[in-house]
């Protein structure tokens, strides 16, 4: 199994990697988080942005699998797919996708749980996606929430009622805007009666048997390595494991059967949502960033915070991960300006130097090194020997400062606008 995640906080632009490389698979299986992930993809010149989805979808050939560590809501997951199949009418993906029995259910309350906790002063702020993410897992770790294979248990409906009114007395009371309860489990068991069309099964059996038969898979991670629950810059961070071994443990498939581990990281760094980012921008330059690269989140439409790479902490998701290639993308981004920075360092309050970023320390006020900017009309490149020169010493810097080499470059939102660098 080979693995893609990212590197910083989301938003690298792992979708269309994954795009690129997953034809090349038998299978493609999605390991953890659930709609509050957006995988962006553009086909015949429209963009889709896949929350649970696995990319291997427009692959002929390509089985697709929502795995084990995944939290799946099924009125996102039917929006979802009702919308795929608008996009592309010739796609059945009642064929070609596979869902854990393992994999556990958002319900509709886990939203509005979310959207109280925001709101609420008595607890942190994380600027969730809304998604209901925290509260499944929460569940899930408390051992209080119900799965994908319980939906066809006798007594499935009778679980899920039990928690929603849960849900609801706690929220009861609260200055808050709540849905009849009525309306909202109406809507899931609609949802939960169109998800069993598909094929829900025990995908950590199929996985293997599939290895064994010398077939080959992509494990997609969304979110990202800062953003991971027990190595990210807590609390905020997602509620899953977003880094490669999360991908063993999401889908059943032991440590031994990793071979590359794709790391995808974006030319700068971007956040949405609260937390630490020593390298934040919050000038002009900033702004421009956010513009030329668009970002702005496509799970929520948030403008993102945007700020220069950060080295140290990239450094830290390498290793990590054990990354094996990296994919660095939005070079173009930065194209036309005279010099772009890198922080190398950390400078902590008490005046000390750090060069690694354990969790990235409080208040640490980032050293930056200028390298010389590029400038190029990247819609006429079709080879990385018509790359500039500062943009190739970038790279070279790069790898240096890694240890690993970065193997496709992406320079421009288009399909093909990816290059093969090794
Ligand atoms: P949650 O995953 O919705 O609970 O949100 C927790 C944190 O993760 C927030 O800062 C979100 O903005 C961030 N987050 C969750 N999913 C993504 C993603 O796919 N891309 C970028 N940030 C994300």
């Amino acid at each position: 199994m080979d693995i893609v995640l990212g590197l910083q906080w989301g938003d690298e632009g792992k979708g269309k990697f994954i795009d690129l490389i997953s034809e090349n698979y038998d299978i493609a299986a999605r390991f953890n988080g659930g709609s509050n992930a957006g995988h962006s993809i553009e086909r015949n010149g429209k963009r889709i942005t896949l929350k649970m989805i696995p990319s291997g979808i427009f692959m002929q050939g390509v089985q697709n699998v929502i795995g084990t560590g995944t939290v799946l809501d099924p009125v996102s997951f039917k929006n979802e797919i009702l919308n795929l199949k608008k996009f592309d009418e010739t796609l059945q993906p009642e064929n070609n996708l596979i869902i854990s029995k393992k994999a556990h259910f958002v319900l509709p309350t886990y939203r509005l749980m979310d959207v109280f906790m925001e709101e609420n002063p008595a607890y942190t702020t994380i600027g969730t996606t809304k998604n209901g993410i925290a509260q499944a897992y929460s569940n899930k770790i408390l051992r209080q929430n119900v799965r994908i294979g319980d939906m066809y248990a006798p007594d499935f409906q009778e679980r899920v009622q039990h928690i929603l009114e849960r849900d609801y007395s706690f929220m009861a009371g609260e200055d808050m805007l709540i849905p009849p309860l009525e309306e909202i489990s109406k809507e899931f068991f609609e949802a939960v009666e169109f998800l069993k069309q598909f094929n829900c099964t025990e995908t950590e059996l199929l996985l293997n048997k599939a290895l064994i038969e010398g077939k080959t898979i992509l494990g997609e991670g969304s979110q990202a390595t800062l953003l991971d629950i027990d190595h990210g810059t807590y609390p905020y961070v997602t509620s899953s494991s977003t880094i490669a071994s999360g991908a063993c443990s999401g889908l059943g498939i032991s440590p031994k059967k990793i071979g590359e581990i794709y790391g995808i990281a974006k030319a700068y760094c971007t956040r949405v949502g609260n937390g630490i980012f020593p390298t934040e921008l919050f000038d002009e330059m900033g702004e421009e960033i956010r513009i030329k690269g668009n970002e702005f989140g496509s799970n929520t439409g948030r403008p993102r915070r945007t700020g220069w790479l950060d080295l140290p902490a990239l450094r830290y998701a390498v290793m990590i991960n054990g990354i094996t290639q990296l994919v660095l993308t939005k070079a173009d981004v930065l194209s036309g300006l005279k010099s772009v920075a890198v922080c190398t360092h950390y400078e902590l309050e008490d005046g000390s130097v750090e060069a690694t970023a354990g969790t990235l320390p409080e208040n640490a006020r980032p050293i930056f090194k200028w390298l010389e900017g590029w400038n190029a009309d990247f819609s006429v490149i079709k080879d990385p020997s018509a790359l500039p020169e500062e943009l190739m010493n970038f790279l070279s810097f790069l790898e240096q400062e890694m240890g690993v080499p970065v193997t496709y470059l992406s320079i421009g939102p288009g399909r093909e606008e990816i290059l093969k660098m090794k």
